[in-house]
């Protein structure tokens, strides 16, 4: 850390100089996560965050979702974000047509979509949510059917959380299926025939690439060599890898958690810079490194590139005024609740 010390000063100076707002997601590496953001946290907080600021430039150190969220929020701001590679393997998931699509053969049902998919979705959709919110967001709309996009594991573990039937829609040649499947795979209803899911979460295929990766072997290895662990899993992680967790929730929830208790030693199922974060600011907890599960794209963005994001204001982000006022309602949505 203290050979990054004059890019970190650096940081500083060009924030003040151009009074500079900068948001770092959980995920950012620690020697950026530590020094450089005004605001950290996970991606409501980060969006309540966004929408609050009265400064001219937003540098978002997270990526282009969540970057793009906080243009939707403040269209006459400049937001920039410090990589244009910092996707999300979520927000590939699915498209504005996707949504149409689902619309058109479940019309009625109401689209709650993640935060993790990119503006024209969240256009096309009537709630968003985020890992913090989402079970509230779907129990506000009471016990008829939602459509939930496109993680398909927070989906499950929200209609698990919610006791409902979690039902899933497939994508093929010809377009939308009618037919809808169980987690299993398994045909289990048809959207012509309401009776078959009425009343379900129905959801996409969408997948985080880092929390896919998590195993039930992984946290039973872990729990046979350390009985006393604390595991902890981000609900994009599989339902069986969950129900192994003592305790889920969004990346704030997780810090909260550990911040908060007294275990012997912790195990985060989730992106592996975030244990690195909390030891650092916590040295005397003690963190399990399951894993080399980095985020690719939040490993995008660095200290240089926050400078030059700064020094040259790039790269800033445009959402066309239409599709944004149409994602604002679903975002705007969810920050009422
Ligand atoms: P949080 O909202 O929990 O920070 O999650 C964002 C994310 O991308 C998790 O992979
Ligand atoms: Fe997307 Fe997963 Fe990376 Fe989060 S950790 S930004 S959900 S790919």
């Amino acid at each position: 850390i203290p050979l990054k010390a004059e890019l970190i000063l650096e940081i500083r100076a060009l924030k003040e100089e151009k009074n500079a707002l900068i948001l770092g997601h959980n995920y950012m590496e620690p020697a950026l996560y530590t020094y450089v953001p005004d605001e950290r946290g996970d991606s409501l907080e980060l969006s309540r965050k966004a929408a609050g600021t009265d400064k001219p430039i937003i540098v978002f150190c997270g990526v282009k979702f969540m970057a793009e969220t906080a243009k939707i929020l403040n269209p006459s701001k400049k937001v920039l974000i410090p990589s244009l590679e910092a996707g999300c393997s979520l927000a590939e998931s699915i498209t504005a047509e996707d949504v149409r699509a689902i619309r058109a053969l479940l019309p009625g049902v109401p689209i709650v979509t993640y935060v993790n998919t990119y503006a024209d979705v969240k256009a096309e959709s009537d709630y968003c949510c985020t890992s913090g919110n989402a079970d509230r967001v779907v129990k506000a709309l009471g016990g008829g059917t939602v459509v939930f996009l496109p993680d398909q594991y927070l989906a499950s573990n929200v209609a698990e959380q919610l006791g409902r039937r979690i039902l899933f829609l497939k994508k093929e040649d010809g377009g939308l299926s009618p037919t809808l499947y169980d987690r299993e795979g398994k045909e289990a209803a048809d959207v012509r025939d309401r009776s078959s899911w009425e009343g379900a979460v129905i959801g996409w295929g969408g997948r985080c690439e880092v929390h896919e990766k998590y195993t039930v072997d992984d946290v039973r290895r872990i729990r046979a060599q350390f009985p006393d662990v604390c595991v902890l899993a981000h609900p994009e992680c599989p339902p069986e890898v969950v129900h192994e967790a003592d305790f889920a929730g969004s990346t704030r929830a997780m810090i909260d958690y550990v911040e908060s208790t007294e275990a012997s030693r912790y195990l985060l199922l989730t992106e592996c810079s975030m244990g690195d974060n909390i030891m650092a600011a916590h040295p005397e907890k003690k963190m399990l490194r399951l894993c080399s599960v980095r985020c690719p794209h939040m490993n995008q963005i660095t200290l240089e590139q926050t400078r030059d994001a700064l020094r040259y204001e790039q790269y800033e982000v445009f959402v066309d005024e239409q599709m944004r006022e149409r994602a604002l309602t679903a975002v705007e949505r969810m920050l009422a609740l």
